[in-house]
């Protein structure tokens, strides 16, 4: 049944017990700030506005949601925080006209899925039904409002510190995420008081205000209490990463990746994997990483907004941010890819190779203790031990030209402006400052010189000079 759906998320609130300078609501869960969960499930649902109530540190959430989902979200400032209920009106003003349902939510419930809002939304959509919300049955209900009901039909909702002790028995908790209709909502809003234990407009009120308007309130039970847990502080919001964690781990084993340790595995929300690839332990995925079919990403890799083509090898302990690796490449043990490295198909970098702005071509290979800054690898060519590309004078960075099938001996050093044209060889121990032509051979060095049987002598010189020393 088609009604359109709005949300408002309410996210005014200090979360002092984090302890922090920080809004609560900008604190991190596997990467992301909390606040980007709700208003992402709430976007899945197809809500349209999402409005978003700010207070402490508004502005620091507003430039954060703004950044992050554009013109999808409006923001409504609650200058002073007098409850939920009064987060909700000033919420609502960003709804004017809207005749549909509306998802109301908190900002600090990151476990929240787009499965359980749409349960809510289908029971806010049954015939009479005003409103839908969700229950969870927890063994410690201290704190929460717990659901009355009357039978087997929903009361209203009492609010702990109002609970009788025969109330405070209820297992039964409100979620604090509701679906209402936007009609009945901006009339229970209006009609609001803060007649209570904590003197504020409670939200939750609006149950019982439902039930008397002669409407039909209809709660769903989450199947796992901890999609709608919350993080009052860091301990809490620890246990909600680890059980996000596992639960996008598992998402991924169920399509066909393998992690030989989920327990130390982390993949960010918004990671993708292809299937049969391979994690090992300690991997650590993030930001917007993808990764293709049929790759093995060994122990301790740290793979940050980057890219992965298909079987590809990461070997362990290699850290890459936004690099591109593609098909066949392979990298590591112990290589640093930094923003705006390329590997392209079935190049190849080693042990203790530093890559940056550079790319190396199909099948390229640097396999020891180098540095690429600003360089560019034709096709085939092959990069000696220790060789450096001087792309920084202290003042610009300039780019160095590598053509196909070149042979750059050990110990090389560019400084760049430079360029090597293909097939060119450049003796070890080089330092290149001038244009190698194609096929050319550079040597770059001081020629060497041996006198012949001079050892002895040699020995016999430091000897004395070492004694001398001693002496002394
Ligand atoms: C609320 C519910 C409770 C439910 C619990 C679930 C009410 C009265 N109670 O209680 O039944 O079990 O959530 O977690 O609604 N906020 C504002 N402005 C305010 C007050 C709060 O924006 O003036 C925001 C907070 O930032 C937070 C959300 O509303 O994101 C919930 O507020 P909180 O104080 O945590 O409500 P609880 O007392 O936990
Ligand atoms: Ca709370």
């Amino acid at each position: 049944m088609g009604r359109s759906v709005a949300a408002i998320i309410l996210a005014a609130g200090q979360g002092t017990r984090m302890n922090s300078t920080k809004a609560k609501v900008l604190h991190p869960v596997l990467g992301r700030p909390m606040i980007d969960y709700p208003i992402g499930v709430a976007l899945q649902s197809g809500a349209s506005p999402v409005a978003l109530v700010i207070g402490h540190q508004a502005e620091e959430v507003r430039a954060h949601a703004t950044r992050t989902f554009g013109d999808r979200v409006q923001f409504q400032v609650q200058t002073e925080r007098l409850g939920t209920g009064h987060a909700a009106r000033e919420g609502i003003k960003s709804l004017q006209g809207f005749d549909g349902l509306v998802l109301i939510l908190s900002g600090d419930v990151p476990l929240l899925t787009a499965t359980s809002l749409e349960k809510v939304l289908d029971a806010a959509r049954q015939p009479q039904c005003t409103v839908g919300l969700l229950s969870a049955r927890v063994s410690d209900p201290t704190g929460y409002g717990r659901i009355v009901r009357a039978g087997a039909a929903v009361a209203r909702i009492v609010e702990h510190k109002d609970a009788s002790p025969a109330e405070r028995a209820i297992s039964e908790i409100n979620a604090g995420v509701y679906a209402v209709s936007a009609a009945f909502l901006r009339e229970a809003l209006a009609d609001l008081s803060n007649d209570n234990a904590q003197g504020e407009y409670y939200l939750t009120d609006i149950i019982a205000m439902a039930i008397a308007g002669g409407h039909t309130v209809q709660a769903v039970t989450v199947d796992d209490p901890i999609e709608v847990a919350g993080a009052n502080n860091r301990a809490q919001l620890a246990e909600l990463e680890t059980a996000l964690r596992a639960r996008i781990n598992r998402r991924h084993m169920l399509a066909g990746v393998s992690l030989q340790d989920p327990t130390t595995t982390f993949i960010g929300p918004e990671v993708v994997i292809g299937q049969d690839t391979t994690l090992a332990p300690g991997v650590h995925l993030r930001g917007r990483t993808e990764i293709g079919r049929d790759c093995f990403i060994d122990v301790g890799a740290v793979v940050d907004d980057s890219k992965i083509g298909d079987q590809v090898r990461i070997h362990p302990y290699t850290v890459m941010e936004q690099a591109d690796v593609r098909t066949g490449a392979v990298a590591g043990p112990f290589a640093r890819l930094r923003p705006g490295a390329e590997l392209l198909e079935g190049a190849k970098v080693g042990n203790f190779v530093e890559m940056k702005k550079s790319r190396l071509g199909p099948g390229a290979k640097a396999n020891h203790l180098t540095y690429l800054g600003d360089a560019d690898v034709g096709e085939g060519a092959n990069i000696g031990a220790g060789t450096i590309t001087c792309n920084y004078d202290g003042y610009g960075k300039y780019r160095t030209e590598i053509g196909r099938n070149v042979f750059v001996g050990s110990n090389a050093t560019l400084v760049a402006p430079v360029a090597i044209g293909d097939d060119a060889y450049v003796a070890a121990g080089s330092v290149v400052t001038e244009e190698i032509g194609p096929a050319d051979v550079a040597f770059g060095r001081a020629r060497q010189v041996n006198k012949p049987g001079r050892a002895p002598e040699l020995r016999d010189r430091a000897r004395a000079a070492a004694e001398g020393h001693k002496r002394r």
